[in-house]
């Protein structure tokens, strides 16, 4: 009876199913309830998440590839002959591409991402159209330490966060990865940064909240991934996407608010939700130039040169690490 009763519970299939279980569950039995954004990235999130870049009211994307292609040549003097562009969470590697265009002396690219269908996806398009460029994916979660491919790690290191991404991160955890990456890069690599800037809350609230729904999609598809992977039994249909701006803060808050009192079951457990309740899915903070050169700073990244759009909504920005930069005296990923 034993046996029968622990195969009907779904059993985790390896490492990382186990660890997303442990995460869902852990976030889902806390108050707030909340789950990493990272989970949102399985292959279907990773394209979902390509759609919202094409939004008319998703802004991040145009802005920052106008800055890209506006300030390539600028950016291209700084990168040294026989550079390794190391891009932490690449996607689809359109924002890599524009540099990599313009920079031939790079001699090799890293996508990095935590989903790896679309990296190798991209990685094959990018092969035939620089034929003589490395381009060498790796699959992986970039908080944590990863092996650099051998034949980079001797190579001047670029790296490169485009996206916002970094306003994933609570602000002590954004410091503790440019301090990680600081340690992955070495002392005299650049770290290209791309980061959203605070801006009139329409303009934001619009971004988070699409016409078409893709947001919303893109948001309630963590759900569909749980129920997948996880043996879940979230109704999508009692789920609603919420997205706000929080002030004080200075951050976009996602949430999945549920529209009724009701019961879900997540890799066995049995997750109470009362009506409104929500999951916080995701934070994108909102940084100014120099509140993020202040965070860099602050973990020995020395700024060497920043570009905006013209209507200020977003930022370029570049440092290099002086010698022992990177020790990373504060919040430090775990490896
Ligand atoms: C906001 S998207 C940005 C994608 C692309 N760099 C761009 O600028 O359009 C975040 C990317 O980071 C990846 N990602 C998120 N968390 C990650 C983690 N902890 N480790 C590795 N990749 C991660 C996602 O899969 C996704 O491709």
């Amino acid at each position: 009876m034993g046996a029968l009763a622990q195969s009907a519970r779904p059993q985790p299939q390896d490492a990382e199913t186990a660890l997303f279980a442990a995460d869902v569950v852990r976030g889902l039995t806390a108050t707030p309830k909340r789950i990493p954004a990272k989970y949102f990235y399985d292959d279907t999130g990773s394209l979902l998440f390509e759609s919202i870049t094409d939004l008319p009211e998703y802004y991040p994307t145009r802005c920052e590839m106008s800055i890209l292609r506006d300030q390539a040549g600028d950016i291209a003097k700084l990168i040294p002959d026989g550079a390794a562009l190391v891009e932490f969470g690449a996607g689809a590697s359109k924002k890599a591409r524009i540099l990599l265009n313009a920079a031939p002396q790079f001699a090799a690219y890293v996508p990095v991402d935590i989903c790896g269908e679309m990296i190798e996806r991209e990685a094959a398009e990018l092969r035939p159209d620089f034929p003589a460029l490395k381009v060498l994916p790796v699959t992986a979660d970039f908080t944590k330490s990863f092996e650099l491919p051998a034949e980079v790690v001797d190579a001047p290191h670029v790296g490169f966060f485009p996206g916002s991404t970094i306003g994933n991160f609570e602000p002590h955890e954004a410091s503790g990865f440019l301090a990680h990456a600081g340690r992955m890069l070495g002392s005299g690599a650049l770290f290209i940064i791309g980061v959203d800037l605070i801006k009139p809350v329409e303009v934001l609230k619009a971004a988070y909240n699409d016409k078409a729904g893709v947001t919303a999609s893109f948001n309630l598809n963590l759900l569909k991934r749980i129920n997948r992977e996880l043996g879940g039994t979230f109704n999508l249909e009692s789920f609603e996407h919420h997205a706000f701006y929080n002030r004080e803060r200075n951050r976009i808050e996602m949430h999945l608010a549920s529209l009724k009192r009701q019961k879900v079951k997540v890799a066995g457990e049995t997750i109470d939700f009362r009506a409104g309740e929500t999951i916080h899915t995701e934070n994108s903070y909102k940084y100014s130039v120099e509140s993020l050169t202040a965070l860099a700073r602050g973990v020995g990244w020395q700024p060497v040169a920043s570009w905006t759009d013209a209507h200020k909504y977003f930022s370029i920005q570049a440092f290099r690490l002086g010698p022992g930069g990177g020790s990373g005296k504060t919040g430090q990923p775990k490896p």
